[in-house]
């Protein structure tokens, strides 16, 4: 039972509300949530949605599910909507499809932190394999077939490979040719991959192409999705996921209703009536999802110039809301403070009065001199700060987001003074 501890982000999350309550001034990058208020029509269809009483299908009705299966093959994946499960947010559905498909994992190190433990609950080992140089989210696809080798030789058995596309933690999302090669990996070693695509209306540039692992290898493809990051409802908890066609497809997807009849029977109706109207995307939702992901590229990027300037290397952001420094490169000066590993890293940066998210936390090398900064709860802590946020042409312009952004460049310039 000792070993049963929260996810470190939210229980992080926690540490630092104690700390902020009792005064003390952190700013607090450790959190991946969207600090935005929700929208109103979607209020309004959670209004109308609370007559709904009824338990309703586990998979979800045919009219939300058919509405899902409209956004996916909107996105070049055809879709039906028997191929469509909705769930009270993507984390459970992603835990139910551990309990059904049986293997080990193959996880991109580092990666969101709720994968690898997800995995030991459920009794596989989760294997961690190096990202490329150029983006996060996925594995090296030399490392990939290296890591499968080796697990072998261990007696490990790897079947599932998980992408998160766009990235938690480096905020980068892979290119096509990457995914092409991962996919052919994958039909040559049997692997199932399951993408995570929680983030991919948080793509900041709207020409970016974003190919799909289901456009590439659908037979062999889950996709999992939701609108906590996307539309700013991580407490309103809607995800869905899409199962391949086929009978192996829907073998997974009827273990994963069963999974769920057992534990959460079905999505709560009212949000059942939120999403089908979310993901049926009319106008003023592509105009929103266009303004929210418009927001956090500005930010994610002036949070990256700012690290670059204090020393760090880092991949630049693309997609979510997240950066990802790698401070190698003032190792030595940093080890004057104390600092060197990514506990001690984090350590210094809360001194700093900055709170991240330490890189051993999601599965990188311990020693590693890296970190997560969540950039989204930068907008202002209240709903007016936050709507301006959403209107800015030049968010990062807007005195309270300059305020904190500049205490950030301060707190990072005293890393290493
Ligand atoms: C990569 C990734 N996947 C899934 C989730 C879970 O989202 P939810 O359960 O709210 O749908 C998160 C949330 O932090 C995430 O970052």
């Amino acid at each position: 039972m000792n070993d049963m501890r929260m996810s470190p982000n939210l229980a992080l999350n926690q540490l630092v509300a104690q700390r902020q309550a009792a005064g003390e001034p952190l700013i607090h990058l450790g959190f991946g949530e969207s600090r935005l208020p929700p929208f109103a029509p979607l209020m309004e269809r959670l209004a109308a949605g609370a007559k709904r009483n009824a338990y309703g299908p586990v998979a979800g009705t045919p009219g939300v599910r058919a509405a899902v299966a409209g956004y996916f093959s909107r996105r070049g994946v055809p879709t039906g909507a028997d191929q469509i499960v909705v769930a009270p947010g993507s984390k459970p559905l992603l835990m139910a499809l551990g309990h059904v498909v049986p293997g080990d994992v193959l996880l991109p190190r580092p990666a969101w932190n709720t994968y690898a433990p997800q995995a030991r609950l459920v009794g596989k080992h989760p294997i961690a394999v190096a990202i490329p140089e150029e983006c996060g989210g996925v594995p090296d696809p030399r490392s990939l077939r290296e890591s499968i080798t080796a697990a072998r030789v261990l007696g490990r058995d790897p079947r599932i490979m998980v992408l998160t596309l766009p990235d938690n933690p480096t905020g980068t999302l892979a290119p096509p040719a990457l995914i092409r090669e991962l996919c052919a990996i994958a039909q040559e070693e049997g692997l199932l991959i399951v993408s995570d695509e929680i983030y991919r209306d948080v793509v900041h540039d709207p020409a970016t192409e974003f190919l799909s692992p289901a456009e590439v290898a659908p037979e062999i493809t889950v996709t999992a999705t939701g609108l906590s990051k996307s539309l700013a409802l991580g407490g309103w908890r809607i995800g869905a996921a899409r199962f391949p066609q086929g009978p192996w497809g829907e073998w997974i997807r009827s273990g994963v209703v069963s999974v769920a009849s057992e534990i959460w029977s079905t999505l709560a109706q009212p949000m059942q009536e939120v999403a089908e109207y979310a993901f049926g995307e009319p106008e003023e939702i592509r105009d929103r999802l266009r303004a929210s992901a418009r927001l956090h590229g500005a930010v994610a990027r002036e949070v990256h110039r700012i690290a670059v300037g204090a020393g760090a290397t880092c991949r630049p952001p693309t997609g979510a809301f997240y950066v990802y420094p790698d401070f190698e490169p003032v190792r030595g000066e940093l080890a004057k403070y104390g600092v060197s590993d990514s506990p001690t890293l984090a350590r210094r940066m809360l001194d700093l009065g900055i709170v991240v998210l330490a890189g051993h936390l999601l599965g990188d090398e311990g020693e590693a001199l890296r970190f997560k900064c969540a950039t989204s709860m930068l907008y202002g802590d209240t709903v007016e700060e936050q709507q301006l946020a959403l209107d800015a042409a030049d968010p990062v312009a807007l005195p309270h987001i300059r305020l904190l952004l500049d205490r950030i460049e301060d707190g990072f310039q005293r890393l290493v003074p």
